[in-house]
């Protein structure tokens, strides 16, 4: 692979379209971004209360092109200048990846050029490399997004070591599930979220689940029940009790997080913690682990703000990056498939699961 090249990059795996081209240039260790758009399904799917697959498919169908258009204008540049199509390979929905890998292979096979397939999760993992202020390796990862939640040691492109996950619900979905229960709607997170800044964070004792199970596993499942419980409990004092449910639930799940990434740095012995994925957007999060990473003088790394959620960018980067590094070659099978189901550590080098 020559070393300054062009990707196009496309993120199709839930309810986001996104697309992106990244330049990745001979010297420079980043690459850097030149054009992003971004099709958000949210207000498509609100009216269900969560992400109806086949309408998810339908849409990235309708939007793929014109975002590619948009990307490729606001760039000044040329579907042809184009080196290499990636695209989100899993996890995540089975028809809505198809429709990113059929149309990204069918771009490269018309323009001559390789693809290449990227895990979605390396993609959020390796999206703080955006930012103003990049990461170096090595680092603790805490990967907080809608379906996953783990802790990793990152060595490098394609080096990751899980840590720790969870044993049941993400963090993500501990939000999505608590906000529907409280009528707040999805994607409940920032709902939630907002609501819980009105709110008493001690107004209910909810549990801290695995706080002290003296490893890095998560478990969010019970959370979710005990905020039903309370739910239940409070009836038609609900409505005036809420913003103090939301914030209770929200401390619950950041104190978990943070303890937890502070134990896998004193683990590791690490001195960098990046966070990625759509809860990395949380405000209490960002905040807590900043007070307490300052002052046991650790860096912590963000993608910027609205890299956090699903987007092409970070396909566009992990795909770029991984080319750089020598970890994969982009090729011209264009006979495609995706995989809903991915652990992220199966593409380490070596794993057994690697393809
Ligand atoms: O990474 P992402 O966009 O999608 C997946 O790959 O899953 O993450 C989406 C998740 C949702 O669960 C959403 O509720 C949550 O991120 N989220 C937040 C916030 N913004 C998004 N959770 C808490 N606070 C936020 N501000
Ligand atoms: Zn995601």
């Amino acid at each position: 692979m020559q070393t300054n090249f062009l990707v196009l990059g496309i993120e199709s795996s839930c309810d986001e379209t996104g697309v992106a081209l990244v330049q990745a240039h001979a010297g420079a260790r980043v690459p850097t971004l030149l054009a992003h758009a971004l099709h958000s399904q949210i207000e498509m799917h609100q009216a269900y209360g969560g992400v109806v697959p086949e309408l998810a498919s339908r849409d990235h169908i309708r939007r793929v092109l014109p975002l590619t258009e948009a990307v490729l204008a606001e760039s000044g540049r040329a579907l042809s200048e184009v080196d290499v199509v990636a695209y989100t390979r899993g996890p995540g929905l089975a028809g809505a990846l198809l429709v990113g890998a059929g149309v990204a292979c069918a771009l490269g096979a018309a323009l001559d050029r390789p693809v290449l397939g990227v895990h979605h999760l390396e993609g959020h993992l390796l999206s703080p490399f955006l930012s103003a202020d990049p990461p170096e390796f090595p680092f603790v990862a805490l990967l907080v997004s809608g379906g996953h939640t783990q802790l990793m040691r990152v060595d490098g492109v394609g080096r990751y070591a899980i840590l720790g996950e969870t044993i049941d619900d993400a963090a993500g979905e501990a939000f999505d599930k608590s906000a529907k229960l409280m009528g707040l709607g999805y994607p409940g997170g920032p709902a939630l979220s907002r609501l819980a800044e009105q709110g008493d964070p001690a107004a209910f004792k909810l549990p801290r689940p695995l706080l002290h199970s003296g490893n890095l596993d998560f478990s969010f499942a019970g959370l979710k029940t005990a905020v039903m419980t309370q739910a239940k409990k409070l009836g038609g004092d609900l409505e005036a009790r809420k913003a103090d449910l939301a914030a209770s639930t929200q401390a619950a799940i950041v104190e978990v997080l943070v303890k937890k990434s502070l134990a896998a740095l004193k683990e590791t012995g690490l001195r960098r913690i990046v966070v990625a994925g759509g809860v990395g957007a949380n405000r209490l999060l960002r905040a807590q682990l900043d007070a307490a990473c300052s002052r046991l003088g650790v860096r912590v790394h963000y993608p910027e703000l609205h890299l956090c959620t699903d987007n092409g960018a970070m396909i566009a980067l992990a795909a770029a990056m991984r080319l750089q590094s020598g970890q994969q070659q982009a090729n011209r099978d264009y006979a495609f498939d995706v995989k809903p189901r991915w652990p992220l550590d199966a593409i380490a080098p070596g794993s057994a699961a690697a393809v």
